[in-house]
């Protein structure tokens, strides 16, 4: 659907909340049917060398208990995820460099083995380590964009580039993955006219995939005073995003749930069509901090997976069974 800035601005404030979402609801039902895709989530790194002031894990946190898992660990982490059902594995770390080009690959062999999608969300990286990441099997990358505001996302990330992040975007979709963005609303200073020019960049760039998270200020940031983003706003964003690209995949985010225990099951009834499951185990869960009242830290990846099913089941919805890729 084409809207213009301004329509989205209406949408995203004035437009009843409801009325958004069942419009989203049914864009959705039309064009990706009831399916709900599942993707088990390792969260295998907490070490960083970023600081982005939002981030619990920044490199800066003296306080955070750092761990990485070893080779083994995450293949086996993947292994038990495929087991139980999932048939996406998304692995996500901090920038850490233990993982070299050559471990990754290595891992990602592995785990292709299991008859898996394979997700990267490892952040920015060169482009020989794209390129070699997918020669090695990984089919899909993540990375938020998280706004599109080039003052703010210096403010927020002093050492890092926006162009930069933006270029790793391009070399990835270039390199044939599918790409996945996204942003988080509710940053300080984030304004609604930055958001519609959030949401219309990832319909520019083409993404396969578009997360929309709430920020949560972490207390042991530099940011921990702030208000941080709304459920409404996150459901709205997401909602107008399922206006804009009908056919991508759009994941009802953790970070919804975090705000409200329903979170997701509202996400799900307002554009989504995607959960992505933590299945990384024991005290790795609470570690991975990125902001405070993470669900689930004490569950097992095993409570976890049959925790939403009946969740998704409890509103009408169905597992989706296949990779779950975009439909194009
Ligand atoms: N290092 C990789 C990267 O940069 O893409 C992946 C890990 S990073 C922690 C994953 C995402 O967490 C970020 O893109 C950001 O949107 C989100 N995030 C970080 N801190 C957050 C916070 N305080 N509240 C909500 N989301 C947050
Ligand atoms: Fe690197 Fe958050 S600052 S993952």
């Amino acid at each position: 659907m084409s809207l213009d800035k301004q329509k989205i601005i209406e949408l995203l404030t004035t437009t009843d909340a409801e009325t958004l979402y069942k419009q989203a609801d049914k864009i959705r039902r039309e064009n990706v049917g009831d399916e709900v895709h599942l993707r088990g989530l390792i969260e295998f790194s907490n070490i960083c060398r970023n600081n982005c002031l939002y981030c619990g894990i920044r490199r800066g946190n003296a306080q955070v208990k750092r761990y990485h898992m070893s080779e083994n660990e995450l293949i086996e982490t993947a292994r038990k995820a495929s087991e139980i059902g999932f048939k996406t594995i998304v692995m996500q770390s901090g920038e850490d460099m233990y993982y070299t080009q050559a471990r990754l690959c290595r891992i990602i062999e592995q785990i292709k083995k299991f008859d898996v999608a394979v997700t990267l969300s490892i952040g920015e990286r060169s482009y020989e380590d794209y390129k070699a990441f997918r020669e090695a099997g990984a089919d899909r990358y993540l990375m938020r964009i998280e706004t599109t505001d080039k003052d703010l996302y210096h403010k927020l990330d002093p050492e890092m580039s926006w162009q930069h992040r933006y270029d790793c975007l391009m070399m990835i979709k270039e390199l044939g993955y599918e790409l996945g963005s996204g942003i988080m609303v509710g940053l300080p200073e984030q304004t609604i006219d930055s958001i519609a020019d959030d949401l219309l960049f990832l319909k520019e760039i083409g993404v396969d995939m578009a997360g929309i998270g709430p920020f949560i200020p972490h207390p042991q940031t530099p940011l921990a005073q702030e208000k941080g983003g709304t459920l409404e706003l996150a459901l709205r964003t997401m909602a107008v995003m399922r206006l804009l690209m009908p056919d991508i995949n759009i994941p009802a985010t953790t970070a919804m749930e975090s705000l409200h225990p329903q979170g997701r099951i509202k996400a799900l009834q307002a554009g989504a069509n995607v959960v992505m499951p933590n299945v990384t185990e024991g005290e790795y869960r609470r570690l991975y901090e990125l902001y405070p009242n993470k669900i689930c830290v004490n569950d097992t990846p095993v409570h976890c997976r049959s925790c939403i099913g009946l969740k998704i089941m409890s509103i009408g919805r169905k597992i989706g069974n296949g990779y779950g890729g975009h439909r194009r």
